[in-house]
């Protein structure tokens, strides 16, 4: 009792008056503390072996170790912070997933060697028809992409482990055309797709779309591109400023109203200003329903008022409205012929970085399964892969 009053003592502010008569005992002290600390330690580990082999209250102890565990976890490189995520269907909800995909560094230059991504995101309902189609285009650049699924959660995907869509799902939920469950599935790819520090680029597809040049060209196009490829514009009539409501004010007023196809490409600034908002998404979700179709309207609006100096206002996917309708056309076996691609090709001018250009989509849709065969034959020739 003595020793521990003494070692308690040394560090209060009277213990000073008491040191010329202590000088002398401390060391002596210190040895018998130190082994009464030896031998209570010893003890412990005894006792604890002896409950653990009498007992049985190995749960107990392992329950403790569950316990201080995140201790030893706590990542310690800067390699385990950067490191994408190695399993894509984690437990987090939409809201624990859009706040940890909001992290955003405020040091612009990266402390590693980052070799810029683009993240392919795929949307659809069940299986992918042109998956071979777009292994070729995909082969040989693993260092460029990344690809990432949502379909409707009753569906599984059988992808062999040699496909770069093996184990590329990620966790979703149901999904219905012209309803904010597709802005909440679009903004669930997005975010899972940013927890990859790599990935600076974000391009949305569906089943049904194609790739219409070769990986290399799309790659420096993207990467090369001043604005990020978001359709948005100023529609009169009953299609574009008629869906508008004037609820949505003071947020979003008439002159902002903004309509464009729901296929983008942004940039990774973009990317994380649509999964951090809260301020349009409550509007668009109660005063923009059908026949206000909001996937059309939601993202070309808010970026259109938050950062429109970084829109091209045009999309990089290729659909033919010509037929008129609620749908675009479908192309299926019959309609695959160099002479439809030539067409599609010859017919672009648009505006590239300020310039003009003749190379303005690199994606297309709408396109039957049973036009694969078709496209897998004309694609080195035409696509150039
Ligand atoms: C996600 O989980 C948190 C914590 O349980 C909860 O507060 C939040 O409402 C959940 N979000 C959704 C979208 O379910
Ligand atoms: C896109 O539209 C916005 C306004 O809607 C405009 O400020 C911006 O300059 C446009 N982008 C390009 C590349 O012209
Ligand atoms: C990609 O296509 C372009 C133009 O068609 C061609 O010049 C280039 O060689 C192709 N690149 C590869 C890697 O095949």
């Amino acid at each position: 009792m003595q020793l521990r009053g003494v070692a308690l003592e040394e560090g209060k502010d009277s213990v000073p008056l008491v040191r010329p008569y202590q000088s002398r005992v401390l060391p002596l002290r210190v040895l018998q503390f130190c082994l009464l600390f030896l031998f209570l330690g010893l003890g412990f580990s005894l006792v604890s072996i002896y409950m653990v082999r009498y007992f049985g209250i190995q749960t107990v102890v392992s329950a403790s170790q569950a316990t201080f565990q995140p201790c030893y976890d706590v990542p310690s490189t800067l390699e385990s912070w950067i490191k994408p995520p190695s399993n894509l269907l984690h437990a987090m909800n939409d809201t624990e997933l859009f706040w940890r995909a909001s992290f955003l560094p405020r040091i612009k230059n990266y402390p590693f060697r980052r070799t810029p991504k683009i993240a392919f995101m795929f949307l659809t309902k069940g299986p992918l028809p042109f998956a071979p189609l777009w292994e070729r285009f995909f082969k040989g650049h693993e260092e460029l992409y990344s690809i990432y699924v949502h379909s409707l959660p009753s569906y599984n995907a059988d992808f062999p482990s040699s496909s770069v869509f093996y184990k590329r799902e990620i966790p979703s939920q149901v999904a219905e055309w012209g309803m904010m469950s597709m802005c909440d599935a679009e903004r669930r790819l997005l975010a899972n797709a940013l927890l990859d520090f790599s990935n600076e680029w974000f391009v949305l597809l569906s089943e049904s779309c194609i790739p219409l040049h070769n990986f290399s060209i799309v790659y420096r196009y993207i990467s090369r591109s001043r604005y990020s490829f978001m359709g948005s514009f100023d529609e009169p009539g009953p299609y574009g400023r008629g869906r508008y409501n004037g609820n949505m004010e003071p947020e979003v007023k008439l002159s902002q109203w903004r309509k464009g196809a729901q296929w983008f490409e942004v940039n990774r600034k973009l990317a994380v200003n649509i999964v951090e908002d809260v301020t349009y998404y409550p509007k668009f979700k109660e005063f923009c329903r059908p026949a206000c179709y909001v996937d059309e309207h939601y993202f070309p609006t808010m970026l259109t008022i938050q950062s429109p100096h970084l829109l091209a206002n045009r999309t990089l996917t290729w659909v033919d409205w010509s037929r008129g309708g609620a749908h675009p056309a479908t192309f299926g076996k019959a309609d695959i012929t160099e002479e439809f691609f030539k067409k599609i090709f010859e017919g672009e001018t648009c505006i590239y970085n300020n310039q003009p250009s003749s190379v303005c989509f690199l994606f297309a849709r709408k396109f039957a399964p049973n036009a694969l065969d078709s496209l897998l034959g004309i694609a080195s020739k035409i696509f150039g892969f």
